[in-house]
């Protein structure tokens, strides 16, 4: 008899679905597998207003099917200069269902971050008051820091103290990569979660660089050592609330990548799902792999779960080469490799 797996549909707490023509492309992958998604605002220009951010929830339903079941979440772009009242306006009228914090210069169209922390204090005050999520980009970015080492540093010289300071705001240190992360997290209170993507799940820094280097496994933050990776799949797959499914699929066209100076970022939504499951499956954890992917997220936000189930199968499922984009090509994270679980439906 097939071996199959049913769970109630699940959401990505973290994704990059772009806009214009790479939007178009893109948006149905995540839109297949995931009821609701936590949308990334570091376009350009970044969205930092509740009227950009309505534009763009609109167009990325506009580049979806009629009367697809999709629902985007829309994240406000924290910058030095954020008005905390349009932040607070944002939420409760709906638009907003996070704000995101990029340390300025951190990563692809960051520039326009937060430079300082102290800078939007007043705007974090406002978001532990109204219990709105602030999503973190953890990472220092000061030349003199090893890249190795910027998640845990992020740790010591921003985030503790935050949280120390802020007792009462939620956090989600989003795409934790290192051994750190996981313990700063499991031993902080309940108001301080985590996202792990796939590739971190799958790829240490060995995956990228021996043998050649291969920018379809450079992603930010960077994977880490070996140690690091088996500490991220020991907390997503423990059953730990904590811990929740966020892709950071980030898709640049291969040209983008496969460049002199590649970009950051790994497009992995259209089998994120069987990239997550595999891992649940090696670890002897398939028990836990609903709570990772379509409770724990929803607990945390104060969002309701959905109601509506998705399947996969166990058979293989081949990923391609390549995914058209318009008249460029996309490499889906595992190219050309074979996953052992298949999604149905
Ligand atoms: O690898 C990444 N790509 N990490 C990020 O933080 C941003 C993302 C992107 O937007 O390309
Ligand atoms: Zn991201």
């Amino acid at each position: 008899m097939t071996k199959m797996i049913t769970i109630r549909r699940p959401d990505d707490w973290h994704v990059h679905l772009r806009d214009g023509a790479m939007l178009d492309s893109v948006a149905r992958y995540t839109a297949r597998q995931f009821a609701r998604a936590i949308v990334m605002p570091n376009l350009t220009p970044p969205v930092t207003s509740v009227e950009a951010a309505s534009a763009y929830r609109e167009r990325i339903m506009a580049a979806l099917p009629d009367g697809t079941p999709f629902t985007p979440l829309m994240t406000c772009y924290l910058t030095d200069n954020t008005d905390k009242e349009e932040v607070r306006r944002g939420f409760e009228a709906g638009v907003f269902t996070a704000a995101k914090l990029y340390p300025a210069g951190a990563t692809t169209n960051s520039d326009s971050g937060v430079t300082d922390v102290a800078n939007i204090r007043g705007v974090l005050e406002v978001m532990a008051e109204i219990g709105m999520v602030l999503c973190v980009h953890g990472e220092v970015t000061s030349d003199d820091i090893d890249i190795f080492d910027r998640e845990a540093v992020f740790i010591e010289q921003v985030l503790s103290p935050l949280i120390a300071d802020l007792p009462a705001l939620k956090v989600v240190f989003e795409h934790i990569t290192t051994q750190d992360a996981v313990r700063f997290v499991e031993s902080a209170p309940a108001n301080v979660a985590a996202t792990i993507t796939p590739q971190h799940l799958h790829l240490n820094r060995n995956a990228m660089l021996v043998g050649g280097m291969r920018p379809h496994a450079y992603c930010l933050p960077v994977a880490k050592r070996e140690l690091h990776r088996l500490a991220l799949r020991r907390a997503a797959t423990s059953g730990s609330p904590k811990f929740f499914l966020g892709t950071d699929s980030a898709p640049h066209t291969r040209d983008a990548k496969e460049s002199a100076c590649g970009c950051a970022g790994i497009f992995n939504a259209p089998f994120a799902l069987e990239s997550y499951l595999a891992v649940f499956e090696a670890e002897g954890a398939l028990e836990h792999f609903e709570g990772f992917a379509s409770l724990h997220g929803p607990a945390f936000y104060g969002l309701p779960v959905n109601e509506d189930t998705i399947t996969l199968e166990k058979r293989d499922c081949d990923v391609p080469e390549t995914i058209p984009a318009g008249r460029e090509d996309l490499v889906p994270f595992h190219a050309g490799q074979m996953l052992g679980w298949a999604f149905v439906a």
